[in-house]
This record gives structure tokens, sequence and C-alpha cells, in this order.
């Protein structure tokens, strides 16, 4: 349906205005106002007046979502393996190896004889082979490359091919010609995604697509896709750490609440078998500022060292330096530390830290981190076998938080004696752990001896 004359569309994010402007009030890109005419969101492919066939469910089996392994550890954990014609999206920022991971499971499958097609956009093949080379002693001749963004192709090249898993690299550089747009744009993001969607479940090949995520607001990123593809996954963490956790945000074929730590070594992301042990292995007891946690990464808990050092401030505003922590829970943190537990780091320079970068935004963690800062601005150590975990209110009162067992339970096989968590958290008790209940900020800080 063509639009009137004086309709432009941005050609970045797809927003339409009535008036011309230099810069894209939507999505603030600059001279990306087109004038032109409106297209569905999607192709339609089919002509209306046919009528479907309907059927009735007799001898219909139920779905037996049958699933291939990836043979890496980590996916294969989060997602429960490959299944026939399904469509997952591995999201993430720029760099935190989404690639990587691919391209471990591509070598993994081929190296099984399954036929892997690898669709790169985003890099020459030359920087894949690379990568390939680094991840694979020898790279399985059953793992193919296709150096092509066009998406008709594609799915054409899917329905000869029938690859066993076709990886598409990034779906922000698809582009499908009758569709408006850059590549990376709403429209043609969502076209891409559809296209290569209807050839999966058409020919039963499953399809993995990378979604690149920025830092500041995702114009077309995995949210525009979520409602069409079986599963997204995430991949977090800190750039300039080796931890990443794969989680499942949605997933059609399994549950959305298995996570997976990876570490990137020089020989790509590795799965993490233990993480408590591992996070903790680099753990000095008996130094002040040190404060164990037990974290809750989908069902997994996870035990994690929160560390803080204070320092007198030179001239002028205290610096507030955290990594894995929330800058301005930090402050809100210090505060309440200061006026409900007498315990006053207002003035000083605070630097908090979740060992190994792992994201520790988590108000559970709150209380570990803010005993951390206590345990720093007294030089007294913490007891090295105590975990701790709850939220803190602004009137200084702990607040329960979910899987009170899982957490005490983690802690007792890590060999920890005693847990601080907010009163009336559980009844339960667990053997060997034992369970110190406090109200508030100042009865947990007193009963850890601080
Ligand atoms: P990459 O997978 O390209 O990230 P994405 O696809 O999400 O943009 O890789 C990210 C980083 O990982 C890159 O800076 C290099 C590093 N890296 C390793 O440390 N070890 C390895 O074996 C590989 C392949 C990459
Ligand atoms: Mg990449």
């Amino acid at each position: 349906m063509p639009t009137p004359k004086n309709i432009f569309i941005c050609t970045k994010c797809d927003a339409q205005t009535l008036k011309w402007s230099g810069r894209c009030s939507e999505c603030g890109a600059w001279g990306s106002l087109k004038e032109g005419a409106e297209t569905a969101d999607v192709p339609s492919q089919r002509k209306a007046g046919k009528s479907g066939e309907i059927k009735t469910f007799k001898g219909h089996t139920a779905e037996s979502a049958q699933s291939e392994l990836t043979g890496v550890a980590a996916l294969d954990e989060v997602l429960g393996g490959l299944v026939h014609g399904s469509v997952t999206l591995l999201a993430g920022e720029p760099g935190i190896g989404k690639s990587t991971l691919l391209a471990q499971a591509a070598i993994a499958l081929a190296a099984s004889g399954k036929k892997i097609v690898y669709v790169t956009g985003e890099e020459s093949p030359t920087q894949i082979h690379r990568r390939l080379v680094r991840l694979a002693p020898e790279i399985p001749s059953s793992l193919f490359f296709l150096d092509l963004t066009d998406v008709p192709t594609i799915a054409a090249t899917i329905e000869k091919e029938r690859p066993d898993l076709t990886i598409v690299d990034s779906v922000q550089t698809l582009r499908t010609p009758e569709m408006n747009g850059e590549p990376g744009s709403v429209t043609q993001v969502k076209a891409g995604a559809a296209i290569l969607t209807e050839a999966a479940k058409k020919f039963g090949a499953p399809l993995m697509l990378v979604g690149q995520v920025t830092k500041d607001g995702d114009v077309a990123g995995p949210r525009v896709l979520e409602h069409l593809v079986d599963s997204v996954l995430f991949l977090e963490g800190d750039h300039e750490h080796r931890y990443r956790i794969l989680r499942a945000l949605k997933h059609r074929f399994g549950p959305t609440d298995q996570s997976a730590l990876l570490s990137m070594t020089e020989k790509g992301l590795e799965t993490v078998v233990d993480p408590s042990q591992e996070l903790l292995q680099h753990r000095l007891s008996g130094i002040p500022g040190s404060a164990v946690t037990c974290l809750i990464q989908g069902q997994r808990p996870m035990l994690l060292e929160i560390q803080a050092l204070t320092n007198p401030a030179g001239y002028g505003t205290p610096v507030r330096r955290a990594t894995g922590v929330d800058t301005s829970r930090l402050g809100m943190l210090l505060a309440v530390l200061a006026r409900r537990a007498g315990v006053n780091a207002l003035e000083k320079d605070v630097y908090a830290n979740a060992a190994g970068g792992v994201d520790a935004r988590d108000p559970s963690a709150d209380l570990a981190l803010v005993a951390a800062i206590a345990s720093a601005t007294k030089n007294s150590p913490l007891n090295p076998r105590l975990g701790l975990f709850g939220e803190i209110g602004l009137g200084g009162e702990l607040r329960p938080v979910g899987l009170p067992e899982l957490r005490l339970k983690e802690l007792k096989r890590m060999g920890f004696d005693s847990a601080v968590l907010p009163k009336g958290q559980t009844k339960k008790s667990v053997d060997g752990i034992n369970i110190i209940e406090a109200a508030t900020l100042e009865e947990a800080l007193r009963s850890c001896g601080l």
C-alpha cells in the first residue's frame, strides 16, 4: 500500500514521521530519514483466497522433541541439544564470545560427521578460518562456510544442502532485497530471521542465529526476534575478565532456568564444571574486606567472593569503583551502613569487586557486599568459613531472598560451617551449617564479629 508522499521512514529503525528532519527522533541516527512507501514487516508469500485443510488430532503423536547434543557442554546444558527445525538466537554484546561458542559447536558437530554451514556476514572467511584453526587442530571436512548475506540465497542454500546445522553470524548483517532499510534495521532483521526460520522449519534443519546487543539501546536486537525464534540464549560477562554466563531467556523445548559458567581461554570457551570451586579457588582466607555469598543462576547455586577495599580519601569526592557490583547500589548501601549500622565509610575511597568479574548485581549479594565493606573499614577479617546472603532495605532491615536451602546446601558442600541470613528465611536446618538469623544489618554484622 503506497503511503502519502509526505511520510518519512528511518532507514535505521523504521520509525515513521510526517516531517523530515536531519536526525531520527526515535533512534538518533543522522541523515537516515527517507521519503518512502510503507511495506509490511515480513513479505507475505501466500495469496489470499486459498483455504487450508483442517485435520483431527487422531493418530497424532505427541511431539517428541528429539535433540542432538552439540558437544559443547554449556550449550547442551542450557539448550538440551539441538531440536530438528528449531531456531535459536544467541545474543550478547560484541566481543563477548558468541562466534567462538558457535564455532566450537560447529567443530564438535562436524567432527562427528554432521554437515554444518557457517554463514558469515560479520567477519571474513579468513577471520573465521583463523578462529577455527585456533580452536581445533584440524577443521573437519563437513564444516562449510557461506560467505553471503543475501537472505533468499541463504534460504535456497538451506533447501539445497539440508545441513544438520546452519549458523548465521549475525542477523544484523542479513539483507532481504525487497525490504526497506539497511541491514541491521528492525525491518531487515525481522524479515531475514522470518524467512530463514521458515526455511529451517520447512526443511527440519536447525538454525542458530547470532544477534549483537549493544550497551546503549539495542535497536534491532533479540527483543524484536524473541517471538519468532524457539529459544533465546544470552551470553554475558565482563569483557575484561574471563568468565561468561550462558543462560536461556526463552526456551520452547525445555526449561529456561538453566545456566552455565564458561571461562574464556586461549582455546576458546571452556565450560566450568564446578562454578563455586572455580570462583573461590584464588581466595585468600583471613584477609579483611572479603565475604562469600551464594548467588543463584537459573536453578544453580554459585559461591562468589565479594571483596572491598577502603582507604582514606584524598582531596575532593571520595572514589567509588565497582566491578560486578552496581555503583549506585554501592552508594546506597554505604549510606545504609553508616546510618543504620554505625560503620561510616562515606568519606573513604571504596573499591568493591565481585571476584572473577562475575555479575553480582543481585540484591541477595547485598549483605556480603556490606559485610566486606565493614570488614575492610574495621580492618577485621570475617570467619573464612562463613557465608552471607540477603537483601538490605533502606531501613537497614534484611529481606528474604529466593531458594535459601539451595544456597545453604552449596555453602555446606564447599566446606562452609556457618551462614548469616535474613530472619525467617528458612525453617529447615541444613546439617553441619550453623544458621545465624538476623533481622537487621546491625544484628548481622554483630553476629559475625564486626
Ligand atoms: P568472539 O567470539 O569474536 O566474540 P563475538 O562473536 O561475541 O563478537 O570473541 C571474543 C573474544 O574472545 C575476542 O576478543 C578474542 C577472544 N578469544 C579468546 O580469548 N580465545 C579464543 O580461543 C578465541 C577464539 C577468542
Ligand atoms: Mg562474532
